[in-house]
């Protein structure tokens, strides 16, 4: 069997084409699509994740603001920058880039982002909106993934689509759209984590086989059944002697399931920059409602 690579690029170079008219028409009206990315302390990877941010942004017209926050900032002089950009009428999405630093209570955090600028889908309003069936914002790498299965035509309704990961970034939001009636969706859904016993019990079952654990190569050929098709959300860093001093891997063995899988998606360039794609259609989702309700956006 030949295993289909499903890259990213083709999927976000449509969305972003139907984005164009949408912006040009949001600056008729004086509005440019703007985001607050805020950086808490210096981790290396969410670095490169916001400077990217940034760049697709601007390269859309869109603006993306970064606050760079040290450390060791207090959860009150968080809060209060949060307060300040829920209130600025510029600004259309806020986003807390994560993983925050221990002391700060990453729940209190999200938590105060206007629902209306959550364009993570973080917010429990958002989530419950999600869950309901009735989304607002939809977390964005769970809706790149989405946009991936439509783009290349790989059936969902009826099939069984197994989750490896619990987390409220991908694995929950995940379940909570495959599972609903929707139009990519109706599948019978399996999420799996650190509890479940015997995973190659789970995987194998797998029609569509999602995994999003960060454990870099963590499913094999052997685990998978003919025919499945494989969504590796794993980006991990994994230290080697090239002059980078690392390379990116995903949770999927991806050599050792080439020929038994109908597709897959590549680490890099598979899942990884729809998650900014989606960003810019919540941000300038966001941008359109301000339009709509200027009285009452902030
Ligand atoms: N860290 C890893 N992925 C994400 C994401 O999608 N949004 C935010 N805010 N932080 C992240």
């Amino acid at each position: 069997m030949e295993t289909l690579l499903l890259k990213g690029k083709p999927v976000l170079d449509s969305i972003k084409e139907a984005l164009v008219p949408r912006v040009e028409n949001l600056k008729e009206s004086d509005i440019v699509p703007q985001l607050a990315a805020i950086l808490v302390g210096d981790d290396p990877a969410s670095h490169v994740y916001v400077r990217n941010k940034s760049k697709a942004f601007e390269r859309l017209n869109c603006k993306s603001k970064t606050y760079k926050i040290p450390a060791d900032t207090t959860e009150k002089d968080l809060l209060e920058l949060i307060d300040s950009l829920n209130k600025d009428i510029e600004i259309h999405g806020i986003l807390v880039q994560l993983p925050l630093p221990k002391h700060l209570d990453s729940k209190k955090i999200l938590n105060s982002v206007s629902p209306k600028k959550d364009v993570d889908g973080f917010h429990p309003e958002n989530l419950g909106l999600l869950l309901e069936g009735s989304p607002n914002f939809i977390p964005c790498t769970p809706s790149g993934v989405l946009e991936i299965l439509k783009y290349y035509n790989i059936p969902v309704s009826g099939r069984h689509a197994v989750i490896i990961g619990r987390s409220n970034i991908v694995g929950k939001p995940m379940f909570a759209l495959l599972a609903q009636k929707f139009e990519i969706g109706n599948a019978t859904v399996t999420i799996f984590h650190t509890g479940t016993k015997d995973i190659a019990f789970y995987t194998k079952q797998a029609d569509i086989l999602i995994a999003a654990v960060g454990l870099p190569n963590m499913v094999t050929g052997d685990m998978i059944k003919v025919g499945a098709d494989i969504i590796d959300v794993g980006i991990n860093r994994v230290d080697d002697d090239s002059e980078k001093g690392y390379k990116l891997l995903g949770d999927v063995d991806i050599n050792s399931v080439m020929g038994k899988a109908n597709s897959i998606t590549p680490v890099p360039g598979g899942v990884g920059p729809m998650t900014i794609t989606m960003l810019l259609v919540n941000t300038i989702k966001s941008a359109e409602k301000s339009k709509k309700y200027t009285l009452d956006y902030c």
